[in-house]
């Protein structure tokens, strides 16, 4: 069992405080027994599963088929398992968005590992927020943990197509909104894109922090790509529930400045999504580690793109696992990678890598025959976005990096979708779209809205790309000329919340530039008063304590301090 397990262990551990521990002991076991528990299971370790079935959370359809298998392996090994539920986060079901709700589960996930007396945790997750959620959560507890994940859905056939959430969900959706598709093709379209139990098919948000879970060093080899229905998938959970039970490291030896910088790396070679900067951002300020946005654009620079799928190429999750999973990834990085870096499963990433694998090098690119030669995302700097802005350069159009525009402007979330699709709207291509009001500090909390709408007029013309802006954030799925993120945002008083409408702003993606050119003294004139805060409940903590984008919208509270050398 645990290396670092001390006396006492399993179900004696954190008593509640009567005043006497004994009795403390006595009515647990006593309450413990009443669950039909023999004394000598009571005398074994303990693991815990974080179980985030949930009626509201689609993604997590088979996570009470993966407790079974954890449990399993934790009971082969010896151990007694015993799953307790968290919050869960589904990403489309949760309002204003999930964003706002991953401290939460964090917190959620660090207190109850805390509190409750586990030897070692198996972190079962899936959707969006909920594998950052709990590898947050699991650096502050720092207990010994490893992380599952429920796994990426299969594709399916829609008149000779093949359909994947989500990148497919917004193409299609596109076409319908430029009179492409009838309302009868895009009901189909719906019934047919999220077919199987799983996450999302693509390289989003999901899939992108299993990999990097995987990168990080906090999940079982081989295990970012299973999908969600295949076999290999409950085998994973039960070798990670028997893994749980022989843990030699915590949280904190696993996620060091090394493993976060091998994270960063594997996130760009995949063309992962913009989220992860702020997932990745959170999670290392857990552990101390502070995530510079100028060296993610140093490591971009030497990064490649080494994965096709979409929704920068072309294939699906499930091609990437037939392909030879992140391990594949891995190799051909192995260069790049801090190979003393240390994982779950008590050997090196180096050591790990010895062993060989397949590689079908149609999904994973070799090192020296990138996709492209520099990583999929940037981070920019400038008079509009003094603390940063990302733009995920392998999903934009190249022809837009470079320029000057006029901004067109749209002060809310009700304000864009007002007058975005408005005959009158004052708009052209070479237009820049801003959107304000949608960073962290806004009443919406940092909603996937980044990527604006193309104009409905200039969509039925033909136009497929535009510059759009904003504090907001993008699902990973989408593509564009999306610049997200902006610091600070609109609704804490950032320079984003002056622009009016044509105003120039200039991009320059060569020189990692986002200016708005408008003197300091009529930006000074414009300065507006901040917006009044919610008075109670968790939105009140939320608007209280929530951190810029830089520092991966996490409560202040919650990063670990002093940074860790
Ligand atoms: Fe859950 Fe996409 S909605 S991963």
């Amino acid at each position: 069992m645990v290396r670092r397990m001390t006396t006492p262990h399993g179900i004696a551990r954190g008593l509640t405080n009567y005043g006497d521990p004994d009795f403390a002991l006595y009515l647990r076991r006593s309450f413990a027994r009443s669950m039909g528990y023999s004394l000598e299971m009571l005398k074994k370790p303990v693991v815990g599963i974080a179980d985030t079935a949930s009626g509201f959370n689609n993604c997590h359809r088979l996570v009470p088929e993966l407790v079974e298998a954890v449990k399993r392996g934790v009971l082969a090994a010896g151990g007694l398992p015993l799953e307790f539920p968290t919050v869960s986060l589904g990403e489309v079901f949760l309002s204003p968005t999930s964003l706002m709700y991953r401290n939460l589960m964090s917190i959620d996930t660090e207190e109850m590992i805390r509190a409750q007396p586990m030897d070692a945790v198996v972190l079962i997750g899936g959707c969006d927020k909920t594998v950052p959620a709990q590898l947050m959560g699991a650096v502050s507890a720092n207990v010994p943990a490893v992380q599952l994940v429920t796994g990426p859905m299969m594709t399916g056939p829609w008149r000779g197509e093949r359909l994947g959430a989500c990148t497919d969900c917004r193409r299609f959706w596109a076409r319908h909104r430029a009179g492409e598709l009838s309302k009868e093709e895009i009901d189909e379209v719906e019934g047919s894109l999220a077919t199987t139990a799983g996450t999302c098919a693509v390289m989003g948000t999901a899939s992108t922090m299993a990999c990097l879970a995987e990168a990080l060093g906090m999940m079982l080899p081989g295990t970012a790509a299973i999908p969600a229905v295949h076999a290999d998938r409950l085998r994973a959970a039960e070798a990670s529930g028997a893994l749980a039970m022989r843990l030699a490291l915590r949280p904190q030896e696993i996620v060091t400045e090394k493993s976060v910088e091998n994270a960063l790396r594997v996130l760009l070679a995949i063309g992962g999504s913009t989220n992860a900067v702020l997932h990745l951002a959170a999670i290392a300020g857990r552990a101390g580690i502070d995530l510079s946005l100028q060296r993610l654009n140093a490591l971009s620079d030497e990064t490649p793109v080494l994965v096709d799928l979409k929704p920068t190429g072309q294939h699906y999750m499930e091609d990437l696992f037939a392909a030879g999973g992140l391990g594949a990834v891995l190799r051909e990085l192995k260069p790049l990678l801090h190979l003393d870096a240390m994982t779950v499963t008590g050997e090196t990433l180096g050591e790990r890598l010895e062993r060989q694998g397949y590689v079908d090098h149609r999904v994973v690119r070799p090192l020296g025959e990138p996709i492209e030669k520099e990583g999929g995302l940037v981070a920019l700097f400038g008079s509009l976005a003094p603390r940063g802005a990302i733009l995920k350069r392998s999903a934009a159009d190249k022809r837009l990096f470079e320029r000057e525009g006029r901004a067109v402007v749209f002060t809310s979330l009700e304000d864009l979708s007002a007058r975005i699709d408005s005959p009158d709207l004052d708009v052209t291509p070479d237009d820049f779209l801003v959107l304000q009001n949608a960073g962290p500090m806004s009443p919406s909390g940092m909603p996937e809205a980044g990527y604006l709408p193309i104009p409905a007029k200039l969509a039925r013309a033909g136009v497929k790309d535009m510059v759009r802006l904003s504090d907001a954030r993008m699902s990973g799925t989408a593509y564009g000329t999306v610049v997200l993120h902006i610091a600070p945002d609109a609704a804490s008083g950032g320079p984003l919340g002056l622009v009016r409408n044509g105003d120039r702003i200039r991009l320059s993606v060569r020189e990692r530039r986002l200016d708005l050119l408008v003197s300091p003294e009529e930006l000074a004139r414009r300065k507006s008063e901040l917006r009044p805060r919610p008075k109670r409940g968790y939105a009140r903590l939320y608007w209280d304590e929530v951190l810029q984008a830089d520092q991966g919208c996490d409560f202040d509270f919650l990063r670990l301090r002093p940074t860790r050398g």
